[in-house]
């Protein structure tokens, strides 16, 4: 039964192929809402969310199919103690497909092993958070046109930003990237992640001065601090506000920049920015919903539980 736990599951030419379906249902929307009709989407969210939950269930709707689940790990069994993998072989009597978020590192592919249908990950820990990657991917290509070339900026925690490691996977695959890495020293990207970049010969710097390289970023992908990642409070509250792009910020900016942010923010970007043509993290909310309909597109065919789309 094939998954996606991590962005790395999915092959360059079938990243293209999802990106190509979510244009396609955003120029015929109305050819895909019976695609899903009478499958069920079951959303188990054992740590909060607004964009990746509510996202995958208005793609699902959107698809003619329906949506079960919960959003809160005490709402389970899971506050009982069941385990993981049995939560996945029970909601598989149920659903058709499952999406998944957990705190831990590692528990999406557990319950993958256990699950009787697909399964995706909407984030494990600080490890992955590979839909959120495909909502970038399509944010990047309809802002950019290209993968390729590009000089990418990633700002804020790199240490515990999962999305930042997802996105990092995905873009590594491209030819001419170049990753400017900006973060406290604390919270450096991890050392495998650095080692995989040194094996793949993908040139990139680390700093801790945004307006230093302000000047050379296409994109620039804003972080916020994990709080929910961190041993003690303080470190948290020292680190919290390292970096808030504000338009002061922007001044030596290229003008096609393209400004992201998986959200939620906190305070890494002034609200003045939304205003600024640069802006683009409310279209990668809007881009997320789209990936997440063609990623459940795909897996529910190969799973052949939904005919050609
Ligand atoms: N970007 C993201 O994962 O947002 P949520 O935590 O709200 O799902």
């Amino acid at each position: 039964m094939r998954s996606v736990i991590d962005v790395l599951d999915l092959s360059e030419q079938e990243l293209d192929e999802l990106i190509a379906t979510a244009l396609d249902i955003i120029a015929n929307p109305a050819k895909y809402a019976e695609a899903c009709h009478g499958k069920k989407l079951a959303t188990l969210f054992f740590e909060p969310s607004t964009r990746t939950r509510l996202s995958f269930e208005a793609a699902m709707y959107e698809l003619g199919g329906n949506v079960l689940g919960f959003s809160e790990a005490n709402s389970s069994s899971a506050a009982k103690g069941e385990s993981v993998a049995d939560t996945a072989k029970t909601v598989s009597c149920y659903a058709d497909i499952i999406a998944m978020r957990h705190p831990k590192e590692g528990a999406a592919y557990i319950a993958a092993q256990a699950a009787s249908v697909p399964v995706i990950n909407a984030g494990d820990g600080g490890h992955c958070h590979p839909t959120q990657t495909l909502a970038d991917l399509l944010t990047i290509y309809r802002e950019k046109g290209t993968f390729e070339n590009l000089t990418i900026g990633l700002c804020g925690d790199l240490k515990f930003g999962r999305t930042v490691h997802s996105l990092i996977n995905a873009m590594s695959r491209y030819a001419g990237l170049k990753l400017v890495l900006i973060s406290p020293q604390e919270l450096k990207v991890p050392s495998y992640v650095k080692q995989k970049l040194k094996d793949e010969h993908i040139p990139y710097e680390q700093t801790t001065n945004l307006e230093a390289v302000m000047p050379k970023l296409d994109v620039l992908y804003m972080t916020r601090v994990q709080r929910e990642r961190f041993f003690n409070e303080e470190d948290y509250l020292r680190l919290k506000d390292s970096y808030v792009l504000t338009l002061d910020k922007l001044a030596n900016a290229k003008e096609d920049l393209v400004i992201m942010h998986p959200l939620p923010r906190v305070n890494e970007i002034s609200v003045a920015v939304d205003n600024d043509p640069r802006a683009c993290y409310f279209k990668q909310v809007l881009n997320g919903k789209y990936m997440r309909m063609a990623l459940m597109l795909k897996l529910l065919k190969e799973a052949g539980k939904i005919n050609e789309y």
